[in-house]
């Protein structure tokens, strides 16, 4: 099970502030329709996160909340202690916090590298950084390295949804909120997707929440996970725990 790996040393500051990015007994959905229930999670740059649970559970629905896209009913969500209600999904991208949705969303008639350099128009202050981003993005990808200047939409659904993780680190986020990468591909290539997305935390300090279907997957690549269902979180704890808990299964 992965250690923490990154940067921050264990009894640092950072380690006795607020929780960097902290849902407080969120209520959420659309409309009248409430899907999430007094749910909390916290998380730190420091770790990568599995948010877990069967169809309609709500796990996409807390990315969406945590990303600004939908408002919260009740409740707050906090990132380095400041609330981030009403502001809004462009502005909590601004802040750092970047969603890669369900589906890629990739535009399939931009190239690869004109979807690329979409995702550092988004942040504030990264221009500097673009030409180091984009050589870790292809270093981490090399698949998409040759072809820069070919559609999106011609890539393999694997593919697009590495050119979605690049284009969402190109702004050079400090939280990466990651719905579903692997959908789609073999199983072997989820393995790989699922290793390069611990090493984007291990090599870029960016926390990372993860809803994953494959879930032995998800904890091997995990520091902890939180279950959740019906709209509430039903379980949480270190990955490793919950790997080795025959119980957990009856969850899904
Ligand atoms: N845009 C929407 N408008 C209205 N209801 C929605 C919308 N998106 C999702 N829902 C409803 O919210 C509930 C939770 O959906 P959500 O997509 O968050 O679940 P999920 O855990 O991500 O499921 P899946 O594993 O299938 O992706 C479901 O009942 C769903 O029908
Ligand atoms: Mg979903």
């Amino acid at each position: 099970m992965p250690q923490s790996d990154t940067s921050a040393p264990a009894g640092s500051i950072a380690d006795r502030s607020a929780p960097s990015l902290e849902v407080r007994s969120v209520t959420a959905g659309y409309g009248a329709h409430t899907v999430l229930r007094d749910v909390s999670l916290v998380a730190e740059s420091t770790e990568v996160i599995s948010l877990l649970g069967h169809n309609g559970a709500g796990k996409s629905t807390l990315l969406r909340a945590i990303a600004g896209v939908i408002e919260v009913m009740e409740g707050d969500i906090r990132f380095n202690g400041t609330s981030q209600l009403g502001r809004g999904s462009a502005h909590v991208a601004k802040d750092g916090i970047a969603l890669v949705p369900q589906g890629r969303g990739v535009f399939p008639t931009l190239s690869i590298g004109e979807n690329l350099r979409l995702g550092a128009g988004v942040a504030r202050g990264v221009r500097d950084r673009t030409k180091v981003t984009l050589d870790f993005v292809l270093d981490l990808f090399p698949a998409l390295a040759h072809r820069l200047h070919e559609d999106a939409g011609t890539l393999s659904g694997g593919q697009q949804q590495m050119v979605a993780i690049g284009t969402a680190l190109m702004a050079c986020p400090r939280f990466l909120l990651l719905d579903e990468p692997s959908t789609g591909l073999a199983p072997v290539l989820v393995q790989t997707m699922l290793d390069q997305i611990r090493s984007v935390h291990r090599e870029l300090g960016i926390g990372v929440v993860i809803v994953e279907q494959n879930i032995h997957e998800a904890l091997r690549i995990s520091d902890r996970a939180y279950v959740l269902r019906l709209g509430e979180i039903v379980r949480d704890g270190p990955a490793a725990t919950l790997l080795d808990d025959p119980d957990i299964w009856g969850l899904f």
